[in-house]
């Protein structure tokens, strides 16, 4: 009996002797389960084949915060995707990648992704369990090699320990990272809105909102569609070609009726996610709602919908951005789970 409790608490000195500190986690992760808000579509992505649990999601939370997935360990995830700007990049127009080399897009917000039927600006990526191969990839971002990452995150003690608790083992695989990445970023849920407020009957929009929001059901919803204010389509809005001349969805289907079309985005936390537009050449919704009212570039590809641009008085564009605001989730924007 003495000798088993004295084995016992070597083993246990020993065990909290190699465990890293850094991977005790200071926020309990609590609540973490799929979400389907009421009267939302079924996601395209769920986690029937990616079982759901707290360990699980921690490890996906290391990975986007860890630098450890780029070439020289100075880039993450979480370094373009900010979580008080909806994980997107705010201030960057083009996303600013390893050794400061610059991109040629605009980091998109990261929230609802299980809704998402493709991923990147011009849907390039199909599954969001494959998505995080571009970013270690790409030669401009994190410039790693997925067998490098998983040697680099096998040879430390922090990964070791978190993939137990996690999978049962030690062993970090490709699959595991994927995995683990798409339940960090595929339980982003945003949902606790303002609108989402006034749809439940629990809030009620002030006049100037109200006011915008009967303008953006009838001149911006058939593209930005409730209630994940997209409907994933790929179209051309008119902001016309630049230097960079990004041929968007062509890019991918090599079509001539592609050029120019891009993913529409959601507008939820469109608020905190400036700039705007695939390059991030709008700094402000002013700016966007300029756009769509008298800076439409006539081209073949443009949507019939915006030919001529959308007729809007100073009044309509001040609701319509008081509406767009409505859309701001605070609960998701500091949502300590979440947290670098
Ligand atoms: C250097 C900045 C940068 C880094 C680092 C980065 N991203 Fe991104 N991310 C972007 C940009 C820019 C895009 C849009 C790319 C495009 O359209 O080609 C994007 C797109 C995405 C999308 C698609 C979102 C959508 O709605 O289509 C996801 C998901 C994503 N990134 C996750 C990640 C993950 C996971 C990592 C880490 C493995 C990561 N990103 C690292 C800049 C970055
Ligand atoms: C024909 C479809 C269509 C209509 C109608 C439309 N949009 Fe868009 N919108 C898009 C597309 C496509 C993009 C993305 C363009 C890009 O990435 O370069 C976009 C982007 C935006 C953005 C920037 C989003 C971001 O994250 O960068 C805002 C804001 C916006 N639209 C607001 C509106 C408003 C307000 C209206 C109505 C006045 C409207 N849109 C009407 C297709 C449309």
């Amino acid at each position: 009996m003495k000798i088993k409790l004295i084995i016992g608490s070597v083993l246990f000195l020993s065990y909290s002797c190699s465990v890293d500190p850094e991977i005790i986690p200071t926020v309990k992760v609590d609540g973490i389960k799929e979400i389907v808000p009421q009267g939302w579509p079924t996601p395209k992505y769920n986690f029937n084949n990616n079982t759901l649990s707290t360990e699980r999601f921690l490890l996906g939370k290391a990975l986007f915060y860890d630098p450890i997935l780029s070439a020289n360990n100075t880039i993450s995830c979480g370094s373009c995707h900010q979580q008080f700007g909806a994980f997107s990049n705010v201030g960057h127009d083009l996303s600013h990648g390893i050794n400061g080399i610059l991109g040629t897009r605009n980091s998109p917000a990261l929230q609802n992704l299980n809704w998402n039927t493709s991923f990147m600006h011009d849907g390039g990526i199909l599954n969001l369990e494959v998505q995080p191969l571009g970013p270690i990839a790409n030669p401009i971002e994190h410039n790693e090699t997925i067998g490098n990452v998983i040697a680099k995150l096998n040879a430390t003690t922090k990964y070791k320990s978190l993939c137990q608790s996690a999978y049962g083992d030690e062993v970090m695989t490709s699959q595991r990272l994927l995995k683990s990445l798409a339940q960090f970023m595929g339980t982003m849920y945003s949902y606790n809105s303002k609108y989402d407020e006034v749809k439940k009957g629990t809030k009620s929009f002030s006049a100037d909102e109200q006011n915008g929001y009967n303008l953006f059901v009838a001149k911006c919803a058939t593209c930005h569609t409730e209630p994940l204010f997209t409907n994933y389509e790929f179209k051309n809005n008119g902001i016309g070609v630049t230097l960079l001349n990004d041929s968007g969805r062509a890019h991918i289907t090599n079509l001539p009726s592609d050029l120019y079309k891009f993913k529409i985005p959601s507008l939820r936390n469109i608020e905190k996610s400036a700039p705007y537009m695939h390059d991030g050449r709008f700094n402000t919704l002013e700016d966007c709602l300029n756009h769509y009212s008298s800076t439409i570039a006539p081209s073949s590809n443009l949507d019939p919908l915006l030919i001529g641009g959308i007729s809007l008085t100073t009044q309509h564009k001040k609701d319509i951005i008081s509406f767009l605001k409505t859309l701001t989730d605070p609960t998701f924007l500091n949502d300590k789970r979440f947290a670098e």
